[in-house]
């Protein structure tokens, strides 16, 4: 069997949850000769993708596109709402809701994070508690994650929504969807969300490398009062631009030929059939696991999420020597663990371009790792997948 340094034959298997593998047509639309981005076929392209975009985060407000990573996007909900000092509340949900509240704090916001055990969401119930006693509306905005990558655990935005309303509470509410945008539903206007977080390199089915923001109009009224420094994060030059299928600065061109062509995918697939497609994977992985005899990360299976699974490996046994195995035998690449999970976890990542006859591919290299790296499970994982599959 080669091992490195070698040519492997067949396909790399990318199921880290995200980047995810690229489809050919967006490779192909990529492969394109770069065109002026200051002129009139530029502006065309750049106006259908600002719109076409709208769709997937279901808003009819902006949306934003940055050249730049779901980190950058990030930094612009903060810089471009908030001011120095401001009290902003963020839930422990795992290693990317700590990243973000992080950053938060570097930019000198007054951040709190509410504690969580990784295995579990948030709590409606205890935002609502949070809010009600914030009895000067010190409060400035609320930040969660859709989908923590990290742990395979999916909030319930519409339920946080609500438990904001419940208290009147004014926060701004901003949400990153980065592993779930394209692949859960989700509602920018319905669920009243103010600063939607976004990235390519997920469900969108697009390499790293852009990353967005749709406002909503309350955000965009925080943003005419908003005073932290920011220059190339500054939604105003942005949508002035974009206004005529420009920008600031030079956008990513060729990313947005890609971009192009997968929402013209997503749209003709259609956005229910995709989370349906999701769910379906989502469900046969679960049951795969479940009849390894492996525990899902994810305690709640209303929490559940269909864009990855986290497995936890038995006690004594290293997730990432497993995943090593799996890489070095198989060729095929899941998710690394982070923080408090860390060598106790692996990630399987089921979403983007991704159907079932790639996903069986997907849980028999696991299952062949479990055996190789002598991990103890029960035999009938695959089974248990292929009949939820062909039913
Ligand atoms: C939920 C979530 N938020 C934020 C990020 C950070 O995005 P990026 O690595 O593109 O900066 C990631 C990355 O995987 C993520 O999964």
């Amino acid at each position: 069997m080669p091992k490195s340094n070698s040519f492997k034959a067949g396909r790399h298997f990318l199921q880290i949850p995200g980047p995810t593998n690229l489809p050919d047509r967006v490779l192909r639309a990529m492969d394109r000769a770069v065109i002026d981005h200051r002129g009139p076929e530029f502006a065309e392209i750049s106006k259908g993708v600002l719109e076409k975009l709208k769709s997937v985060f279901k808003t009819s407000s902006p949306v934003i596109m940055y050249p730049g990573s779901g980190t950058g996007a990030w930094e612009s909900a903060i810089v471009n709402t908030l001011n120095v000092g401001d009290k902003v509340l963020f839930f422990e949900t795992g290693e990317f809701s700590i990243r973000w509240y992080d950053q938060a704090k570097q930019l000198k916001i007054d951040a709190e994070i509410v504690p969580g055990d990784w295995r579990h969401g948030i709590d409606p119930k205890v935002v609502a508690e949070r809010l009600a006693a914030d009895k000067d509306k010190k409060i400035k905005a609320v930040c969660v994650l859709h989908n923590e990558t990290s742990t395979g655990i999916v909030n319930n935005i519409g339920e946080i929504r609500k438990a904001i309303d419940s208290v009147n509470h004014p926060a701004l509410y901003m949400v990153d969807v980065i592993s779930s945008l394209a692949s859960i539903d989700y509602r920018h206007e319905e669920w009243k969300v103010d600063v939607t977080v976004g990235g390519s390199q997920k469900g969108l089915l697009l390499p790293p490398g852009l990353s967005f923001n749709a406002i909503s109009h309350k955000a965009l009224e925080a943003s005419k009062k908003a005073t932290m420094p920011k220059h190339y994060w500054d939604w105003h030059a942005m949508l002035e631009n974009n206004k005529t299928g420009f920008y600031p600065y030079t956008p990513a061109t060729t990313l947005i030929y890609g971009l192009d062509e997968a929402l013209d995918m997503l749209m003709e697939e259609g956005l229910d059939n995709v989370f349906s497609r999701h769910a379906r994977l989502a469900e046969a992985t679960r049951l795969a696991v479940k009849a390894w005899g492996l525990e899902i990360l994810c305690k709640n299976p209303a929490e559940y999420s269909n864009t990855l699974t986290t497995v936890l490996l038995p006690e004594g046994y290293d997730a990432d020597n497993l995943r090593k195995t799996i890489l070095d035998e198989y060729n095929m690449a899941l998710g690394a663990s982070f923080n408090k999970v860390k060598g106790k976890v692996f990630r399987i990542g089921h979403l983007g371009d991704l159907n079932e006859i790639m996903l069986m591919g997907v849980l028999s290299g696991v299952e062949m790792g479990l055996t190789k790296a002598k991990v103890p499970f029960k035999a009938g994982g695959i089974m248990a997948a292929l009949q939820y599959l062909s039913k």
